[in-house]
């Protein structure tokens, strides 16, 4: 392995000589899908991962990284450190505040959300410029960047593509929204009044990610949560008051497919790409089939429904379900888990495991 090591951002390594040491940046590193995405990436064999996150990661994550750094994407300094000591060849943009903590600052959310994007974008243009490739910017955008005005839209709507119904009611929505719009600005215009512009710096690439439900961790400040947090309740055997109605319905994707599809669409040859913007989606349960899943294999969970109002409209204004189909072409993707294989095959017997230990 080619070394191991956490640093504060006040503390990096000196640079070696005058060479930087390729690498793979992955922001948000100790969330969710950065402990997916890490482990898919070592397992491929990449020893260049330089991670990201607020927080020190986990041991066994930590060692699968080439080098860890804890801070903030928000800190210049720090990125400008990041630029003299590596050369980023791809960056996986993962860091956010989600949605419903996003709500209770959302100038901070703005700050972080946008303001770290644009950071990196920066960043990556910087990076392309220095070693005169582009740079492949993956950036996990959201359900949450559609917006439908009432239930009663929703249900008309049904099915929708991804360049529908785009007036995002919630920070984060409006967040990653824009992000999407910054992320097409440096890829095809970046400084495109300038007499020295380099073109094709950035290699922007953006899914949209529905729910996502992993067995292994638990997620913390989204909307969509109740779905993950109902199974993990049950596995602990705790009652779990759901937040959002019986007949709520918003489309999700287990995390080793979120994971597999952000890898397939950064693999992708980029003349394969025909939509800026991709949304997934593997199934589309209401709160209560999901909760009668739920209940089938764990028999004595406890799940009892407490609508919270503004959390409610949150989700009424996400769509019933997305349109996939430009993903299943362009970059194959192909969820492996339906809602009962989610189940049988994925979550409870890796949730059971979890709890058991
Ligand atoms: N899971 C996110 C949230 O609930 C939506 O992308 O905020």
């Amino acid at each position: 392995m080619a070394g191991m090591s956490s640093t504060e951002a006040g503390s990096f390594p000196s640079v070696q000589g005058s060479r930087r040491s390729s690498a793979v940046l992955i922001t948000g590193a100790g969330g969710e899908v950065g402990h997916g995405l890490i482990r898919a990436l070592h397992d491929r064999g990449r020893r260049d991962i330089v991670a990201i996150d607020l927080r020190d990661l986990d041991p066994d994550i930590r060692a699968m990284c080439m080098q860890t750094v804890v801070g903030d994407i928000c800190d210049a300094m720090l990125l400008g450190r990041l630029l003299a000591m590596f050369e980023l060849r791809e960056i996986y943009h993962l860091a956010a505040l989600l949605s419903t903590r996003a709500e209770f600052t959302p100038e901070t959310a703005h700050d972080v959300n946008v303001g770290g994007t644009l950071g990196l974008l920066r960043l990556a243009a910087e990076q392309a410029r220095s070693h005169g490739q582009p740079v492949k910017f993956v950036f996990p955008s959201s359900i949450a960047a559609h917006g439908l005005p009432d239930l009663a839209t929703k249900t008309a709507a049904g099915t929708i593509r991804w360049d529908q119904h785009l007036t995002p009611t919630t920070m984060y929505g409006c967040n990653k929204l824009a992000c999407e719009h910054l992320g097409r600005y440096y890829m095809h215009h970046y400084r495109q009044l300038a007499k020295d512009r380099v073109p094709d710096l950035v290699d922007f690439r953006c899914l949209r990610y529905p729910g996502l439900i992993s067995a292994d961790t638990v997620p913390s400040g989204g909307t969509s949560d109740y779905g993950p947090e109902m199974i993990h309740a049950a596995a602990r055997g705790e009652h779990y008051a759901c937040f959002v109605r019986e007949d709520t319905r918003i489309p999700f994707l287990t995390m080793p497919d979120a994971i597999d599809a952000t890898l397939q669409l950064a693999d992708i040859d980029r003349r394969k790409l025909s939509t800026p913007i991709y949304n997934l989606t593997a199934f589309s349960p209401t709160a209560g089939e999901f909760a009668a899943l739920v209940r089938e294999h764990f028999p004595a969970a406890d799940i009892t429904f407490e609508p919270d109002l503004q959390r409610q409209a949150i989700v009424d204004s996400w769509p019933v379900d997305v349109d996939d189909a430009p993903a299943r072409r362009d970059f194959g993707f192909a969820p492996k888990h339906d809602l009962d294989s989610a189940f049988r095959d994925y979550l409870v017997p890796r949730i059971r495991a979890r709890y058991a230990r």
